[in-house]
Parts: C-alpha cells; structure tokens; sequence
C-alpha cells in the first residue's frame, strides 16, 4: 500500500479535509503573486498516468505539480511497453523503479488506483475511476463552495444545501460529492431519471432523491449539473439528448431568474444537453472557478501528501 495515498474520500478524515482545505487557501494566494511557484518539492517527480481522456484534471496536476517545484512525467498508453503486452502492474513497477514519487492516475476501471496502490509503495492519487470515484474533483468543488460563501470552516458547510442534477448512475463526480458533502451535513438532493438514480442511494446516504427539478431544488444554495456519460452507457438510459435537456437540463427560464444560487458543472459540459450556455456562462455559474480553483486544490494535495499529513507553507 501506497505511504500515504488518496484512492477514495473514505480516505480523509474531517481534519484531513479541513487541512486540504486550509492549504488550498494558501497555495490560492501564491496562485495571485508574480512568481506563482514554492520550494517545496523541488527533486521530486510526478508521474500523470491518464489511460482516459482529460483536459481539466491532467493539466491542472500538471501545473500544480510545476508550481510546487515538482518535476512531471507524462506517461499515455500510446507509445509505451504496454502496446507490446507489458501488463499495467509491472508498468507501475517500472515507473516506481525509475525513481517517481507520487502517482497522478485516471483509468476507465474502477478500482484501479487502489490495485496500483496495493503493487507501489508510493503515493497514488485517483484522478477518476471508471464510474466510482473522483476525490480531487470533490475537494476542488467544496473549496470553490466555500470561497463562493466566504466560509473558511468546513463545519459552516452543514448549514448549506446542493442539488446534483443528471446521470447520477455512471457519475463519480457525483459518488465523492455525495460522500464528501455528506461527512460534513450538507443537505443533498440527487435529480435523475429513474434508469440513472443508483438504486438506495437515499438510505446508503440519507440524501434525498427527487426524479424532476422542483423548487426545493432551485432554493438549493448550489445546483451541480452533471454530464451525461454515455462512455459509461451499456444501454439505452434516456430517449434522446432532447428529452434529457426537456426534463433534467438547466435552462435560462428556470436559473436566471433565481438569486444568491450558484450553478456548477464539473466539466466538460454537453452545452444544450445538460446545461444551456446562458446558463453556463450567467453570473451565477462558478463553473470557471471550479477549473480554476482545481489548480489550488491539487497543489495542497501535493503539497499535504508530501508532509505527510501536515500543514504550514513556505
Ligand atoms: N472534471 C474533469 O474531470 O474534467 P476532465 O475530464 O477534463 O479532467
């Protein structure tokens, strides 16, 4: 198992979130001077390993990683000893034994982070597994909630409320939101068709499940749209984009008339699908924040992985 790693947010523990949370703030601020680069892991290397596509997450790790001083090793299947059959465990094997510090992976299956982790004695981060989890996402979305509240502690959250909207089924975004804003006593409403609503997800979170967008949801302080993720689709779960924008889409008549709410979307959006751009782009949409605000929060993973779990920046 990896020295310290982040597969899940069953990882972290309240103290840990708040630590994250705290650092974020920090590295945000040495995201605003000239020089926007600390010491901090000079000599060390990254490993992005991404086997699905991304922009926002690799990128960002990439950045954080060079922010912190970090050297970075992009690795793509395409073009590696995998194409000659060379088996993902002793891929990780190689990486470790070339002197990688932390490893940065995306996979298409869940539950590869943690097998990684189980075959390296490095760090591992999940950046999305399949359909299961996306904790860097979660910690970057409940940082951009508090800026956006000018909350500092994360106990002020429990006070708040966020409705996620769409394909909760195939969504990891949506699994680490639920599992991190819960831990703190958001209160969560989950929107879905009933062919993309995860069967118990209201007992197993004691969250409240909603098949159409009403006005509790539009009173929600945050309202996430999620894509829908018809790569993870083994079936037919909606007629057509048309309906699902009819039913489950947020549409300029029903947010831009609403005050004090705040429109999120994890990226990439299907504009016209799950979100219309007058939406996307209103002065009620942190969706630009969130990708910002990704850069921040990866930074003081990288940074409190390092630590091992404490805090105090350079
Ligand atoms: N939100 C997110 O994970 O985006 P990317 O797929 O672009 O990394």
């Amino acid at each position: 198992m990896g020295r310290f790693s982040i597969l899940s947010i069953d990882d972290l523990s309240c103290e840990d979130i708040q630590n994250i949370i705290d650092i974020s703030f920090s590295m945000d601020e040495v995201l605003g001077r000239d020089i926007k680069k600390i010491p901090t892991l000079r000599g060390k290397v990254v490993a992005l390993m991404f086997f699905e596509p991304s922009t926002r997450t690799r990128i960002s790790f990439e950045l954080a990683s060079k922010f912190v001083s970090a050297d970075t090793v992009n690795f793509s299947t395409a073009g590696s000893s995998i194409e000659k059959g060379e088996s993902l465990i002793d891929t990780i094997r190689t990486i470790s034994s070339l002197g990688v510090d932390f490893l940065v992976i995306r996979h298409n299956k869940e539950g590869v982070p943690h097998i990684v982790a189980e075959h390296s004695d490095i760090s591992v981060i999940n950046a999305g597994d399949g359909k299961n989890e996306h904790p860097t996402q979660a910690l970057l979305d409940l940082f951009t909630m508090m800026k956006r509240k000018k909350l500092k502690s994360i106990s002020d959250m429990k006070n708040l409320s966020v409705s996620i909207v769409g394909d909760i089924l195939h969504s990891r975004v949506a699994r680490s939101n639920i599992k991190l804003l819960r831990k703190l006593g958001v209160k969560i409403n989950v929107v879905s068709a009933y062919t993309t609503l995860p069967q118990g997800i209201d007992k197993v979170f004691d969250i409240k499940v909603k098949n159409f967008i009403d006005e509790e949801v539009l009173e929600s302080d945050f309202i996430m749209a999620l894509r829908l993720q018809k790569e993870r689709h083994a079936a037919v779960f909606y007629p057509s984009d048309r309906e699902f924008n009819f039913f489950w889409g947020l549409k300029e008549e029903q947010i831009l008339k609403l005050k004090d709410r705040v429109i999120m979307h994890p990226g990439p959006m299907n504009l016209g699908v799950e979100i219309m751009p007058a939406v996307a782009y209103s002065e009620l949409s942190a969706i630009s924040e969130q990708v910002r605000n990704g850069v921040a929060v990866r930074m003081a993973i990288l940074f409190y992985i390092f630590r091992g779990g404490k805090i105090g920046i350079d």
